[in-house]
């Protein structure tokens, strides 16, 4: 029979959907997640909150249990009411009475010093009484290590100890960044977890993953033919990448002092950033397709020698100022600081990457504490056209600029030049732009309910793989080699509530370019 002309029409597409890969699906069981740290800052003001928010949305199943595990000693009903105070005080999620009661339910508490075996034999027969009280099947734990670093390698090596990684449940570990404080220090917290787990167990968070416009890069790529197509050396000039934050070190200054910017963002958030917009297409939507092009990109970076550490990269300290017409401390005055720290607060640098796609692009990266204004953007500047045929009114044109802003405002937005009415061949920049907010109507999620969902599901995509944070601290750890062994010339450098240091903006200038966010 001959085809109508619809199905001629719409035969290509037909056949493109035979070549579609499908993604996996995955499902949240009942589970018992034990929260080593249960009454610690991260528990209670982000990963309870949190959990309170997933359930209201009934994205829990009905049957689950939180087990708080810390030193202190108390029995449940005091610990439901020290969350409830401390969801209250966070404001991170309304507390209706009726949600917060069937939640609280679903709560519970055990004292324990880590230290011991006998706790882990404990807390096996408390997880063994939750899962007796679910379906007989489920045999789901999940152990969240919300303690300091120093503490998890030892509630990592107890619960191996005392065969609660594989055997006794269907188990995953979560672990908060920092992952070691250099590659080998990485490698050394990797091989304690792959000592106890597989690497299909292990949930390394990095909360950037977790935000919706980062994971939109992705999807704006790979589901629009036509900016995929430019996506490359041929096309683009540069990629610059801005995380400008307003705020100081708080009340984590004793922390900061051991870490610094490179540590605090760059080995992480911003790498992973530079992983997603810089990867090739993954032959699928499943986890490790996605590491492995990530980590394809890492490994691509060109190495830098001191000379070009020396050049290429920037390093500033903020110094007193003012943030949001308020009179702010330098960051030798911040509480645990030191009064000479020689502690970098922001960072600016020009990375390459060494692969077919890329070669000779620059990626220009700043990000740092107490700056003007809060933002975290990327901007993918276009190339010039081949010729200028509109005389010398048009000499300069503005290049074309994909801005792909991830916060506070999630948008796109694209420049291009047309014609001012009237005038004779002038060119004006025109911006089209999308508003996530604007189009979808939503509120601002937050990045730990979609690690959440995601690490319940079985789903380790936006998780980061042992061999990506090896290869991430092989990048950096020179530069903060070179830092820690060379005092700066002079710190502070640049007055809080500003762009950072002047050498940020030459780094640019001395390649024809300039900062595109401001
Ligand atoms: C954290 C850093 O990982 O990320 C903080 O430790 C930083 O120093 C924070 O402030 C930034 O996250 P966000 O989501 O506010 O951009």
């Amino acid at each position: 029979m001959s085809k109508s002309p619809i199905e001629t029409a719409i035969s290509p597409f037909l056949q493109t959907c035979d070549i579609d890969i499908r993604s996996p699906e995955y499902k949240v069981k009942p589970f018992v997640m034990v929260i080593f740290g249960g009454t610690g800052d991260l528990s209670m003001r982000k990963l309870l909150p949190t959990l309170l928010h997933i359930f209201k949305e009934g994205e829990l199943p009905s049957e689950f249990a939180i087990l708080g595990v810390a030193r202190s000693t108390m029995d449940d009903d005091r610990y439901r009411n020290l969350v409830k105070e401390a969801i209250q005080e966070s404001g991170e999620e309304p507390l209706e009475e009726k949600g917060w009661i069937d939640f609280s339910r679903h709560l519970f508490f055990f004292s324990a010093d880590i230290s011991r075996d006998e706790s882990y034999r404990s807390i096996c027969e408390k997880i063994e009484g939750l899962l007796g009280q679910m379906d007989r099947e489920s045999r789901d734990v999940i152990y969240y290590l919300a303690v300091s670093p120093r503490i998890a390698p030892m509630v990592i090596q107890g619960l191996k100890r005392n065969d609660l990684c594989r055997g006794a449940f269907h188990t995953k570990i979560v672990i908060e960044k920092p992952f070691g404080r250099d590659r080998l220090s990485a490698a050394e917290l990797n091989k304690v977890l792959t000592d106890g787990f597989e690497e299909r167990q292990i949930y390394r968070i990095d909360h950037y993953l977790g935000k919706d416009t980062v994971q939109n890069i992705l999807f704006f790529r790979f589901s629009n033919s036509i900016f995929e197509q430019l996506w490359n050396r041929h096309h683009i000039d540069s990629i610059q990448i801005s995380v400008a934050e307003t705020l100081g070190v708080e009340n984590r200054g004793a922390y900061y002092e051991q870490s610094g910017v490179v540590r605090d963002m760059v080995q992480n958030h911003i790498l992973q950033l530079i992983g997603m917009i810089a990867m090739e297409p993954p032959v699928g939507f499943e986890a490790d397709y996605i590491r492995d092009e990530k980590l394809k990109v890492f490994l691509a970076f060109q190495p830098f020698n001191k000379d070009e550490i020396d050049r290429l990269m920037v390093r500033g300290q903020y110094g007193p100022g003012k943030v949001d017409g308020q009179e702010v401390c330098g960051y030798r005055g911040e509480k645990g600081v030191a009064p000479d720290s020689n502690i970098p607060t922001f960072f600016a640098g020009k990375f390459r990457i060494a692969n077919w796609r890329w070669a000779g692009v620059p990626f220009y990266v700043r990000t740092g504490k107490r700056m003007e204004k809060r933002i975290t953007e990327i901007a993918i500047q276009f190339k010039q056209p081949p010729l200028r045929l509109f005389g010398h009114a048009c000499d300069t044109l503005d290049p074309n600029i994909l801005l792909l802003t991830i916060q506070p405002e999630e948008k796109i937005s694209l420049s291009f030049g047309v014609k001012y009415p009237h005038a004779e061949n002038q060119i004006h920049t025109v911006n089209m732009v999308f508003s996530y907010q604007e189009t979808f109507q939503i509120k601002y999620d937050h990045p730990y309910e979609r690690l959440l969902i995601d690490c319940m599901k079985g789903d380790l995509t936006l998780f980061v793989r042992e061999d990506e944070i090896e290869t991430m601290w092989h990048i950096v750890d020179p530069i903060i080699a070179r830092w820690e062994n060379n005092s700066p010339e002079r710190f502070p450098n640049y007055q809080a509530g500003t762009w950072g240091p002047v050498e940020a903006d030459q780094l640019l200038e001395r390649d024809g370019f300039q900062w595109i966010t401001k």
